[in-house]
């Protein structure tokens, strides 16, 4: 079975990528950002499936062009199959099966989590087994015990909200765009002052478990009492984020706040600085958190890497927590770079590589798996 060029296809979110590997190596990369979502405070599940089909096809000519590569020299198609948003995972299968069975070339269903937990190999070369696993990301917050290619046991897991979703839906109290992680990210780096405390949440019954939920509340009873020291009365009637566009979820929303009577604009409004000192304070939690998970799971005499992966990996701030893990450590860190932390088509053609190489395809018949897990 020839592996030596193949396509990969990422269209589980709102990225709509392509990208070739040739013999291993990366090759053509193209990734669109649908920037069509910011404008609703988060990602609508059928405008990501209709941009996708818009802009599958120009990717995937884009790479092939980008490498001088003709269609009929693909040797298989991967593309992600789960977990995502199934109307954005059907555009980007149903394309990549369309193209297997019309070249009579193997089709490869690929998992977005092996995507991410393997994209590193890319640019940093073979990653020593077995290693710790971290993805941190809009839909993930998970550590996984990798023992090698395939073999994996889920260590720990959010109980509630992703890292992403907290730094996307609290930057949104706080006035950022959508996405709001690297906006927050680049505050917290620029910012000299003295940080707002928020404290760390740990999950009974589970010390392996992440939970964010209470930070983000916490972000947003610290706007409501700033509004309440300046006496500005918050309006009642501001349509609930919460119905819309699922904002909060559980616990009990301040009295007369929703998420958008803060991001409106009609409670108390924040310096650039203020802003600055929540942003850095939520990342500083965050950090916390994330390192006390990996420190729960880490063991010095079984793993000989940490791998971590994921949109969120790509934020500066917390990159300088993980090196100062690792250093402590002294064992190898692997972070992609920051174009293949965020959701790519290179991890996908990478990791139909490395099954094409272990002999393995998918049958034309696999369905998306909008919740598979690894
Ligand atoms: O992996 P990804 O592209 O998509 C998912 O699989 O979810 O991750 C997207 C997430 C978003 O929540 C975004 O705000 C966050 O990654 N993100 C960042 C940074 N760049 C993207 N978070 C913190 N710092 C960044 N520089
Ligand atoms: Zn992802």
């Amino acid at each position: 079975m020839k592996s030596g060029v193949v396509l990969g296809i990422e269209t589980s979110c709102d990225e709509t990528a392509a990208a070739l590997v040739i013999n291993g190596k990366l090759i053509a990369d193209r990734t669109t950002t649908q920037l069509l979502h910011e404008a609703y405070g988060g990602v609508v599940p059928e405008l990501a499936s209709r941009a996708h089909e818009r802009l599958l096809m120009p990717a995937v000519s884009g790479v092939l062009k980008d490498a001088g590569v003709q269609v009929t020299d693909i040797d298989a198609v991967a593309a992600t199959y789960g977990p995502g948003l199934a109307g954005a995972l059907l555009v980007g299968v149903s394309f990549a099966k369309g193209l297997a069975k019309g070249l009579n070339i193997p089709f490869l269903g690929i998992n977005h989590l092996e995507g991410h937990l393997w994209g590193a190999e890319i640019t940093h070369g073979h990653i020593p087994q077995p290693f710790l696993g971290m993805i941190i990301s809009g839909g993930h917050t998970i550590t996984i015990d990798v023992q090698g290619f395939g073999k994996y046991t889920l260590l720990g897991r959010t109980h509630d909200d992703a890292v992403g979703e907290l730094l996307d839906k609290a930057g949104r109290m706080l006035g950022y765009s959508f996405p709001a992680g690297a906006s927050i990210d680049q505050d917290a780096m620029n910012f000299t002052g003295k940080p707002v405390h928020f404290p760390r949440a740990r999950v009974k019954c589970d010390d392996r478990g992440f939970s964010f939920s209470g930070l983000k509340t916490a972000v947003l009873y610290y706007l409501r009492d700033k509004t309440r020291c300046q006496g500005v009365v918050p309006d009642s009637n501001a349509p609930g984020y919460a119905v819309n566009r699922g904002g909060l979820t559980g616990g009990k929303q301040p009295e007369g706040w929703t998420l958008n009577s803060v991001s409106q604009g009609n409670g108390y409004k924040l310096s650039p600085v203020e802003r600055a000192a929540v942003s850095t304070g939520m990342l500083e939690a965050v950090s916390d958190m994330l390192i006390n998970g990996l420190s729960v799971v880490w063991d010095n005499n079984k793993y000989k890497a940490l791998v971590i992966s994921g949109g969120v990996a790509s934020s500066r701030f917390l990159r300088t927590r993980f090196e100062r893990f690792a250093d402590e450590r002294n064992i190898p860190l692997y972070i992609p770079p920051s174009e293949h932390c965020t959701d790519n088509g290179a991890m996908i053609a990478y990791v139909g590589y490395r099954y094409m190489q272990s002999g393995y395809t998918s049958p034309l018949d696999l369905a998306i798996d909008p919740a598979l897990g690894l």
